[in-house]
């Protein structure tokens, strides 16, 4: 392959696009977010690279608590919706039904097939973004997303975010841990 250098820019192949949802002044706010990731396994924790700016973010700030909703693509222009517009100009509370679990203050999507709910661990300044961790305090998924008690993403029917465009999801190529056993050195 004949590579050319293309420039240092806040890229990664894939990302997994999230709304990310927390309490401004006691009402439910949903950003998108498609910096979002699994930061630790013990205790399990996630992470979002969240601009300073952001509403969310005070929000985030005032509970100490936040919530990663997985939205379907059947939601994907409400999805969007919450990422063009914000909520220090439009109340985006009624974009989605919010309920509440263990944390009290976290709001969480109900048309989301799955619900991650987080305590506050740590934020990292990295310039203009603060990265979030949050130590998930509970998954909340919705029965029919599941297969043998997991979440299942040919069920969810996660949305895709690459270079400003929304994707579905492609097929199955191989088993994880697995595929690689039939490796032979060529
Ligand atoms: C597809 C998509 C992905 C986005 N990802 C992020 C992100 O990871 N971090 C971030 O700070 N903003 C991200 N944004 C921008 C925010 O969602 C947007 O500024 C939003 O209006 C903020 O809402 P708020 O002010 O109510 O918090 C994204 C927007 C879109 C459309």
């Amino acid at each position: 392959m004949e590579k050319v250098t293309i420039g240092p820019m806040p890229y990664m192949t894939v990302m997994p696009t999230v709304l990310v949802g927390a309490n401004v002044k006691g009402k439910a706010n949903y950003m998108t977010a498609a910096w979002s990731t699994v930061a630790c396994m013990a205790p399990p924790m996630v992470c979002v690279a969240i601009n300073k700016q952001r509403y969310t973010m005070a929000g985030i700030e005032e509970n100490k608590t936040f919530s990663l909703n997985i939205p379907s693509a059947s939601h994907v222009i409400e999805t969007d919706y919450c990422g063009i517009v914000s909520g220090s100009q439009k109340d985006k509370t009624g974009i989605f039904r919010s309920f509440y679990g263990k944390l009290k203050t976290a709001p969480l999507a109900e048309e989301c097939p799955v619900n991650i709910e987080c305590r506050l661990f740590k934020t990292v300044d990295c310039g203009s973004h603060l990265l979030v961790v949050g130590e998930i305090a509970e998954i909340h998924a919705d029965k029919s997303c599941l297969t043998d008690g997991k979440p299942d993403i040919t069920k969810i029917h996660p949305i895709v975010y690459s270079q400003a465009a929304y994707f579905g999801m492609g097929k199955e190529l191989e088993k994880a841990f697995s595929a690689g056993k039939k490796y032979q050195a060529r």
